[in-house]
């Protein structure tokens, strides 16, 4: 799918990063229309909330299933089949080459689109230095998003600031999804490299996906139109 075939809506993913599948019902309730798409990571998954991915595509919206999966090959292309099973749009796994190659045999000819992690949002020099890496985050980036592309991953999730020059080495064949998205003004919690809707966009991103500033507003509803606002002014 190239960019411009993405309906605008659908390029926000709001990350239900919440304790229980009863109070991500309650925020799905609340965010109503302003929102179609989700993604469910950790938190809510091991709280019992994989359930949420058939009810969400029951009531038209798509999930994005955030598991970030790394295991021995075979494990992980296992994994993939019953994942494909669920109905999720979207699935990410760590971006190692034995681990995307897995993955994308695990999906096979399912609806389900693997998208690779290259380096956390969270993550900065000093932390890949710290965790024995002898390389910086963009060249790390770079080097595993050639290897994604080779591998025929459908997808990418970077950080915003690495979109444009993602778009130069992977071209626009494969889409690119950022977390690490903030409103101006709004506070940046652990994120390290963020960037504003507008500006994500404008750098190459397809879709935004936004937690905190939308699920921990006082109104979550006119967080996401405000965002929702903001990237069809950005698409105009
Ligand atoms: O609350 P916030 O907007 O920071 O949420 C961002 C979401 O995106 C979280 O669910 C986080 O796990 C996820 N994410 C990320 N960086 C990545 C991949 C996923 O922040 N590289």
């Amino acid at each position: 799918m190239t960019q411009a075939e993405i309906a605008p809506r659908d390029r926000l993913i709001v990350a239900l990063d919440l304790p229980s599948p009863e109070l991500a019902e309650t925020m799905i309730d609340r965010l109503g229309d302003s929102v179609t798409f989700y993604k469910i990571g950790y938190r809510l998954t091991y709280a019992g909330g994989l359930p949420l991915v058939g009810k969400l595509a029951d009531r038209g919206k798509k999930v994005f299933l955030d598991l970030k999966l790394h295991d021995i090959g075979n494990t992980v292309m296992q994994g993939v089949q019953s994942i494909g099973k669920l109905g999720a749009t979207f699935l990410t796994v760590h971006a190692y080459p034995q681990t995307m190659k897995a993955a994308v045999e695990g999906r096979g000819a399912s609806a389900l689109k693997i998208l690779g992690v290259t380096v956390l949002t969270s993550y900065n020099d000093d932390d890949l230095h710290a965790a024995g890496y002898r390389i910086g985050v963009s060249e790390l980036v770079e080097a595993r998003a050639q290897q994604a592309q080779v591998l025929g991953v459908d997808g990418l999730v970077c950080a915003p600031e690495e979109a444009g020059s993602l778009r130069k080495v992977v071209g626009h064949q494969m889409t690119l999804v950022t977390p690490g998205i903030r409103p101006a003004g709004a506070p940046t919690g652990d994120q390290k490299r963020i960037m504003t809707p507008g500006r994500a966009l404008a750098a190459g991103a397809d879709y935004l996906v936004v937690g905190r500033p939308i699920i921990e507003a006082t109104d979550p509803k006119a967080a996401a139109e405000a965002i929702q606002t903001e990237i069809a002014q950005a698409l105009t």
